[in-house]
């Protein structure tokens, strides 16, 4: 009795202790629908923003002057979103076929793209959203929200096959982006996500 106890005492004070030092990263329904929502709302928002001024610059100018546009703006509308929505929520799009290498996936998204990609390829059709609780670089716990987006045939003029794409474009694409790799798509293809992070802290908040 009094050996077990010796060896039991501790070994729960130290499962106690790991325990307190890790936080949760099981996400209830309750924090699920809440997450869900706020980052539809600013994915959505994202999105908006995006294409608005990818029309107008395709209109002034066709997509030769587009590329020239979301090459230098496509980062900067992204912040200012972000600035705009503030409490700390960071925003980003990403693919496995990234043609920016700021938008190269972490280890995070990569499991979110795949969960996505199999679910597409068992199904035929795209998860609605995917959701995860993790711990970001600057060391605070976040939930992501996840919005898959799809190829529309106004995406084939600059992520295409090459060899249909206008000669000039796809040149100017490959100056910009040597390392490009968000071509070769199809309409109806799963091209990427907007991913919302939103701090645990602010949902607390929010109860
Ligand atoms: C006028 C050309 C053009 C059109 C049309 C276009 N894109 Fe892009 N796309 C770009 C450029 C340029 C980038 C790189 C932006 C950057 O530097 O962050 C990009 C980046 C992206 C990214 C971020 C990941 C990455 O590859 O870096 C996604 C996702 C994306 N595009 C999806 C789409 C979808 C979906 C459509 C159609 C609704 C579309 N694009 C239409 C030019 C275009």
């Amino acid at each position: 009795m009094k050996i077990n106890k010796l060896i039991i005492i501790p070994i729960a004070s130290i499962l106690l202790f790991s325990c307190a030092k890790q936080e949760d990263i099981t996400v209830s329904l309750v924090e699920e629908m809440k997450v869900r929502d706020l980052g539809e709302k600013y994915a959505t928002e994202l999105l908006r923003t995006l294409k608005q001024n990818l029309m107008k610059a395709m209109n002034n100018g066709g997509p030769y002057n587009a590329i020239e546009f979301c090459s230098t703006k496509a980062q900067n509308l992204t912040k200012m979103v972000e600035e705009k929505i503030d409490h700390g929520i960071k925003l980003k799009r990403t693919s496995f076929k990234y043609r920016n290498p700021l938008n190269k996936p972490d280890k995070y998204e990569v499991e979110a793209l795949k969960i996505f990609e199999k679910y597409y390829k068992e199904y035929g059709q795209l998860r609605p959203y995917y959701i995860q609780k993790v711990k970001e670089q600057d060391g605070k716990y976040y939930y992501r929200y996840y919005k898959p987006l799809v190829v529309k045939p106004l995406c084939l003029i600059c992520h295409g096959e090459p060899e249909k794409m206008d000669r000039q474009l796809y040149a100017k694409i490959k100056e910009k982006y040597p390392e490009d790799k968000a071509v070769g798509y199809k309409p109806g293809d799963f091209r990427g996500v907007v991913r919302v992070s939103i701090p645990v802290k602010l949902l607390d908040k929010l109860q």
